[in-house]
């Protein structure tokens, strides 16, 4: 009876050895054995240095989203109204289709291409929602990869928005840049930008930011936009915009919408993304939209299709929560009004929190030339700091932003501004 209890016991604890053997050899032969680590992201990496630091007044102007004057983040009260709205209606939780909520869209095509625009009357506008503004843009991404005609390399300005890069290149576009920004004006290298333009092999697409250009805050001019929509038309190529902050910019969404408006009366037939994160500060409710003009009806229904047929394998369908937000406000006239009023009251704040910023630098007896930060537009500045004084910024006087001196000025608050003046003083004489 011992004996046969010792041998079970032998038996099972061989068992657990070989058990114990095989396990470290699965590990050893991990199907992930050789992924190589992958460079931290940049806005995350600040996030993480910015917490870690015990200063009591420092500073993150890294994140890209609005802040009140309290440096908190900010809901917008059209927001929480629609959300009560939404809720009260007590409505069910079904998927949507696979274009998202049509309330929403119909709407946001509207905002973006004005009530009486011409392709919407004619009824040659695809609209699909999307998981906001790097969701439309990466559908966009794939429809050009599966069905434009010409060359499968979408021009990019140069600098852009990081992700830009990677969504094209993961939608299996090539990408390529043209100029737009001179560091010695720190301002828009707009003979530069047309030259690029008009040397890209005829017909090809090229991305636009529409307005509040993410990093430099350097958007081109009315007239400067209506002379780039010759020179895109002339060549032939394909204008891709991409509009994150509609409303952002000026403070009037009719205002930052001039680009699209004007690119359609002067018949390109775009596409476009669309972001409400910044505007209506749905950040990860993530609502946005992809559309595309077409040349006429049937050939919307043909494209309607195709996105369709791309978005299904993608994720299905999108969100409803978010969306029925944002079509609340889009749909109700007095709703819409206050939004209206909100979105003008952000862009106001950073357009004060811009002067002050300036004028607290000259105050303390800078010899830069700071109207830059006036000059440019929307959330970022692009300060034209280096990345070592950059380093400073952050080793020194614990102010946290990207080492391309790009700052979020929707960071800076009445209570900060001085001190962060000080800070970049400190830095650059
Ligand atoms: C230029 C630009 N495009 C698109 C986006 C997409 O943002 P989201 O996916 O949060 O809407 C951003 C966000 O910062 C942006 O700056």
């Amino acid at each position: 009876m011992l004996s046969g209890s010792r041998t079970a016991l032998r038996a099972s604890a061989q068992a657990s050895k070989l058990r114990l053997q095989l396990q470290s050899s699965v590990r050893a032969a991990s199907a992930w054995s050789q992924v190589p680590q992958g460079p931290p992201d940049a806005i995350l990496g600040i996030t993480e240095a910015f917490k870690a630091d015990s200063h009591p007044e420092k500073i993150n102007l890294g994140v890209g989203a609005y802040r009140d004057d309290k440096g908190k983040p900010y809901v917008l009260p059209s927001v929480k109204e629609a959300e009560q709205r939404v809720v009260k209606k007590n409505l069910d939780k079904e998927y949507a289709g696979i274009t998202g909520v049509p309330d929403f869209t119909k709407a946001a095509a509207v905002l973006a291409y004005g009530a009486d625009s011409a392709p919407l009357k004619e009824g040659r506008v695809v609209i699909t929602q999307s998981i906001s503004g790097t969701g439309a843009l990466r559908i966009g991404g794939a429809f050009l990869e599966r069905f434009y005609p010409g060359d499968k390399t979408i021009y990019i300005p140069n600098p852009s928005w990081a992700n830009h890069n990677a969504v094209f290149k993961d939608s299996g576009l090539k990408v390529e840049k043209y100029r737009y920004y001179n560091k010695d004006t720190i301002g828009l290298d707009f003979e530069g930008m047309v030259e690029d333009i008009k040397n890209m092999p005829k017909g090809s697409i090229v991305l636009l930011h529409a307005c509040a250009h993410n990093p430099t805050g350097v958007d081109p001019t009315e007239d400067q936009w209506r002379a780039l929509s010759d020179v895109v038309k002339e060549n032939g190529h394909y204008p891709f915009f991409d509009m994150a902050y509609q409303g952002f910019a000026s403070g009037d969404t009719d205002k930052d919408a001039f680009p699209i408006r004007h690119f359609i009366k002067e018949g390109h037939n775009i596409s476009l993304c669309q972001s409400f994160a910044k505007n209506m500060g749905l950040y990860g409710e993530r609502v946005g939209a992809f559309s595309i003009v077409c040349a006429d009806a049937d050939e919307k229904k043909r494209v309607d299709s195709q996105i369709k047929i791309l978005v299904r394998p993608l994720y299905s369908n999108p969100p409803v929560h978010g969306a029925r937000v944002a079509s609340t406000i889009l749909n109700d006239p007095e709703l819409n009004k206050q939004w209206l009023g909100e979105v003008k009251g952000m862009a106001d704040r950073i357009i004060t929190m811009r002067a002050l910023l300036k004028e607290n630098l000259e105050k303390l007896g800078s010899k830069h030339d700071w109207s830059h930060i006036t000059s440019q537009i929307g959330m970022f500045a692009y300060t034209g700091l280096k990345p070592e004084q950059m380093d400073a910024l952050a080793k020194e006087h614990s102010v946290y932003a990207t080492k391309d001196g790009r700052i979020s000025v929707a960071g800076i608050t009445s209570a900060n501004v001085k001190r962060l003046a000080e800070s970049i003083y400190k830095v650059t004489g």
